[in-house]
């Protein structure tokens, strides 16, 4: 049974007379009843109050929120202060409406998983699923009932910095892993023990920044937006997504944080979705920098009327646009009670769903089951950093390193560096969790295997002074591990870059490294796709390792020893240049398409139109093999499942885990269609020379496309089904849609 610690039991008595009227109504409609009656006594300052969220705590607003004038924070993750603030609310205004307290817990709260682009490569919905469980559950004992993730924007540009906090350039795998994020930090039941609410961000096409840079003007047809950028927040809905962020960006003239088109009419009206939709920081006072409105009034006016619910950073020092200027518009009537009324229902709907109205504070005040221990957590963080690492090249089968070899010396500025690990936005996470790249090899190597350590240069920076004593470490060593790449801080908000080269000095480093003759293994440490043609081309392993967060030097380990099967695939393509992008496997045709021995076809003259590595791609210490790829029927009617069957064979010697991807092309449409879209993907465990046949089901809704007029058709005629461990290989056959 659960029990209210004493301290925290009170709750105004007005709403348990509300629910203990409800419970022997259905949900929905018990659920609307409070609501009625709750709104029906509320003042308009104290509806308004409930769209305002104030950016940590102050005695301005400390006042505000004893007047009714507040309904979230966010920013604040010290427990007792969550639980003092929360107090206020319930027991010392007048109607006691509790808070939504809300934080960035984007990969992992206290225990740290690998970044969400790094996620994406491990292909496994289920894995990050548990990942966000833990989260929010950790996220939850201290107070915070709402984190503003996941972000499902889709990026084609890595340039743009937040490409590390998605989940790359596709819809389909991304809205697979929209869904298990939003499951894993609801919890199926958000009043669950440990439930938090989700919020889908940054709705929308935050993504298609042109140049990659962030902030910067969106403009892309409608069918770009249905096709690639929506479909994610579509998932997340579907999933039961609680909540929605507008984002920052301008959408085709119109900003997104004052766009009915995408916040109502998509949003609501297409979709159903019932959660509210909270700002982005200071996003609808920023329509003022938009030039879209004149005054904090009328950004207001534009932002409410658009369908944006909470006013993110409502507070003084920034935005305060909803607080007061609303009560100012709806004064004179310039808009209908009726407008705040809605917001304020979507806005409390959520609260009740989370149950906060039953149990307020930190979930750490009721003596409810604990969540795992944290050494389970860690072996979900170091299963989730295995299955992210994607091998990008091993010749010679340099890969895995025997843990006995004589020597060995870990080069590089990420080589060592605990807090680097850890990437892009983090909560609460332990310092000394992180297991460095360095720690992990140490721990990983024969006892007579002597490890030389040396940093070489700093990330950034022009110094080259390590470099001799670097040098010396790779001739005395019979293997080299060369951990080179990023800084947490140049990939994440406000981190967009011109060049996707190494920064710094090193890759100079790596070449001083490889001149020594001795082998070596880079290590690459990203938030995004680099330039890194010229280590593809040099050095003989090169193993992509992003931020892999508490676990990275652990898994890491794992994979350089042999002890883990490499098996993420890349969830973004890599560019050669940064001339290429955007660069990405589902372009259209063009009316001349590529042909290396016709002059006047789509490419460049002075770099290859192929990527570095495609999307889709990673190899394995095994090899997999598709074979006998079968349709059934072979010819189907319009609306009928179509099962694609295949033989996955291992191959090798060793077992492994393939990820098999299947693409498909419709052959003739009456608009342009791409070259091939991803619409199914397993991961398969094989032994050795195991074969093991693996089914996929085409439904009708991933046959069809919006027409000329924007309405989903499906057409029939002959389509291309594709399935292989990678976007550019695969063994394929046609199938036929009749009418
Ligand atoms: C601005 C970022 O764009 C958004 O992703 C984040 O959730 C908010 N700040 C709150 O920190």
């Amino acid at each position: 049974m659960k029990q209210v610690r004493k301290r925290f039991a009170t709750v105004l008595p007005f709403f348990l007379m509300i629910l203990l009227q409800a419970p022997a109504l259905p949900q929905s409609s018990a659920e609307e009843k409070f609501l009625d009656s709750l709104i029906s006594g509320m003042t308009l300052p104290e509806k308004i109050g409930q769209l305002v969220q104030w950016n940590g705590s102050n005695p301005d607003g400390e006042k505000l929120l004893r007047d009714g004038g507040i309904g979230s924070f966010l920013n604040i993750r010290n427990r007792e202060e969550i639980n003092r603030l929360q107090k206020i609310a319930v027991e010392e205004t007048r109607l006691g409406i509790p808070l939504i307290i809300g934080n960035d817990v984007i990969h992992g709260y206290q225990t740290t998983f690998p970044i969400p682009l790094a996620t994406a490569a491990s292909w496994n919905p289920e894995l990050l699923k548990k990942a966000c469980r833990i989260a929010a559950y950790e996220a939850a004992e201290n107070g915070t009932r709402w984190t503003f993730a996941p972000m499902v924007d889709i990026a084609r540009d890595p340039r743009w910095g937040r490409i590390a906090e998605g989940f790359g350039e596709d819809p389909f795998l991304g809205g697979r892993m929209a869904e298990a994020s939003v499951e894993g930090f609801q919890g199926g039941n958000m009043t669950s023990e440990g439930g938090i609410a989700a919020c889908t961000k940054h709705y929308v096409a935050y993504g298609a920044a042109i140049a990659g840079k962030d902030y910067n003007t969106v403009d892309i047809s409608e069918r770009t937006l249905r096709e690639v950028y929506l479909p994610p927040f579509h998932a997340a809905v579907n999933a039961g997504a609680a909540t929605m962020m507008s984002a920052f960006n301008d959408l085709n003239g119109v900003p997104a944080s004052c766009n009915y088109f995408t916040l109502t009419q998509i949003l609501r009206n297409e979709w159903g979705f019932e959660g509210f939709v909270v700002s982005d920081y200071n996003s609808i006072g920023e329509l003022i920098h938009h030039r879209v409105a004149g005054d904090k009034a009328q950004a207001a006016l534009e932002a409410i009327r658009a369908g944006v619910d909470m006013d993110m950073v409502g507070d003084t020092l920034a935005g305060n646009i909803y607080s007061p200027n609303l009560e100012t518009l709806v004064r004179p009537g310039r808009i209908s009670e009726e407008i705040i009324n809605e917001a304020v229902r979507r806005v409390l709907r959520i609260k009740y769903r989370l149950g906060l109205f039953r149990h307020p504070y930190s979930i750490a005040e009721y003596a409810w089951n604990d969540t795992l221990p944290d050494a389970e957590k860690q072996k979900v963080a170091l299963q989730l950093a295995r299955e992210s690492i994607v091998l990008l090249k091993n010749e010679n089968s340099l890969l895995p390193l025997r843990r006995d070899v004589k020597s060995i010396a870990v080069i590089g500025p990420l080589a060592d560096n605990r807090d680097e690990m850890l990437g892009t936005w983090t909560c609460e996470p332990i310092i000394a969790n992180v297991v460095t790249i360095l720690e992990g090899i140490r721990g990983r190597v024969s006892p007579g295997t002597k490890v030389e350590y040396a940093k070489g240069c700093g990330i950034t920076g022009e110094d080259t002074s390590g470099f001799d004593q670097a040098v010396r470490a790779a001739r005395e060593a019979d293997a080299v591990v060369l951990v080179v790449g990023e800084s947490k801080s140049m990939s994440g908000e406000a981190a967009s870059r011109a060049s996707l080269d190494l920064p710094g000095v090193q890759q100079q480093l790596v070449e001083r490294i490889h001149a020594t003759g001795t082998p070596v293994v880079v290590v690459l440490i990203n938030g995004r796709p680099l330039t890194i043609g010229r280590i593809a081309e040099n050095i003989p392993a090169v193993v992509d390792a992003w931020f892999l967060g508490d676990q990275a030097g652990n898994a890491a380990a794992d994979v350089l020893f042999g002890d883990y099967n490499p098996s993420g695939k890349l969830p973004v393509t890599f560019p050669r240049s940064v001339g290429q992008i955007p660069i990405y496997y589902s372009y259209k045709s063009t009316g001349r398409p590529f042909d290396p021995h016709n002059k006047f076809t789509t490419k460049y003259i002075d770099a290859p139109v192929t990527p570095l590595y495609p999307f889709g791609y990673g190899l394995s210490y095994t090899r997999f093999v598709c074979s006998n790829l079968k349709i059934n029927p072979p010819q189907a009617r319009l609306g009928e499942n179509i099962m694609v069957s295949v033989d996955v064979t291992n191959s090798g010697k060793i077992a492994g885990l393939e990820i098999v991807q299947l693409y498909l092309c419709d052959r003739v449409a009456s608009v342009t269609r791409p070259v091939k879209e991803l619409k199914g993907f397993r991961k398969v465990d094989l032994k050795p020379g195991e074969t093991r046949r693996i089914e996929f089901t085409i439904s009708p809704e991933m046959l069809s496309f919006y027409d000329i007029n924007m309405r989903k058709i499906t057409e029939p005629g002959l389509f291309d089904v594709m399935v292989g461990g990678n976007s550019e290989e695969g063994i394929s056959a046609p199938f036929e849609l009749v009418e």
